[in-house]
């Protein structure tokens, strides 16, 4: 009980501290040491990983690849299976860490960790599985598209992507936005916005297809309740394979609130036009939503 008077003491100190865990450090190459704790220690992410290998047979004698492994939070539970993985992670402050553990647990002979960038390695071999959790809301800070649109070159004809499609959902709202923050991700609902229209569908990714970085939506929203408009509140719905999804916690595409390009007026019965303008791996911050 303690423990949760300190986090209502605290709320609202909390209210970017899920952004400042995920938000990039080139000083650390990467993600601070917090976010992977974040990631390793949630249960919902992990196990949804683990269904959709399960349904694989656990990848049994195949030969897979996995983008960005951190470290091994998802990895350790198939690589006891696999024929052979290629393994690879750009973070170098994690290599001595991987290569322990890889040792440790004898599955080195079978694995070709590869330190670098995704984007650009070279595979010797087809595989059966290109696996990765590379992902931000809307696929609009990390690589994800891209690196996926680069390794399934690799991928057997009848080999399979984990995860395979997203479906990116926007709801208009309004809340409050401290100076110098123009989204954040939430982390407790206190901080949701006043909800004022519908849910939509803006895009949906097939990660087999998609050849586009650029992403040029509009979207119809009816609006529930009057108010002004300053916000959307985004969600990511992942499917790893048909009829296993992930759809957002705190540590894996968190229901995120993105400032809208100008602030606006609506009512009740009003249909609105969403224009949703954003590259995939560039910044939130960068990406344009605005009412027409
Ligand atoms: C969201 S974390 C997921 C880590 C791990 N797969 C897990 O699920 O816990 C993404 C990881 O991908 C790595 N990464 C990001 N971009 C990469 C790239 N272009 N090539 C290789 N690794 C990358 C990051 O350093 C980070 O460790």
């Amino acid at each position: 009980m303690d423990f949760f008077y300190k986090i209502i003491d605290n709320f609202d100190q909390l209210k970017y501290a899920l952004l400042d865990a995920q938000t990039f450090d080139p000083d650390h190459y990467g993600f601070p040491e917090i976010y992977y704790k974040v990631m390793e220690t949630d249960k919902e992410r992990v196990g949804a990983y683990i269904r959709a290998f399960e349904q694989y047979d656990m990848m049994k004698d195949a030969v897979v690849c996995e983008a960005g492994i951190g470290t091994l939070a998802l990895t350790k539970h198939y690589l006891p299976y696999v024929k052979k993985a290629y393994l690879i992670e750009n973070n170098p402050n994690l290599t001595e860490f991987i290569q322990a553990e890889l040792e440790k647990n004898g599955w080195a002979d079978k694995v070709e960790f590869i330190v670098g960038d995704a984007m650009k390695i070279q595979l010797p071999e087809p595989v059966d599985y290109v696996i990765g959790e590379l992902m931000s809301i809307y696929c609009a800070n990390e690589y994800q598209v891209q690196i996926f649109k680069h390794l399934r070159q690799f991928l057997k004809p009848d080999g399979k992507l984990i995860p395979e499609r997203i479906v990116n959902l926007a709801q208009v709202g309004r809340a409050e936005f401290d100076q110098g923050h123009k989204h954040y991700p939430l982390l407790f609902t206190r901080h949701w916005p006043e909800l004022l229209s519908t849910q939509e569908v803006v895009n949906v990714i097939d990660l087999y297809k998609e050849e586009k970085l650029d992403v040029a939506f509009d979207t119809e929203l009816k609006v529930h309740l009057s108010g002004t408009a300053n916000c959307i509140l985004m969600h990511s719905l992942i499917e790893l394979k048909d009829g296993v999804n992930f759809t957002g916690t705190d540590s894996l595409m968190p229901p995120t609130l993105c400032q809208l390009k100008q602030a606006k007026n609506i009512r009740r019965g009003d249909t609105l036009q969403l224009s949703s303008r954003y590259q995939y791996g560039s910044s939130l911050d960068e990406a344009v939503f605005e009412l027409k």
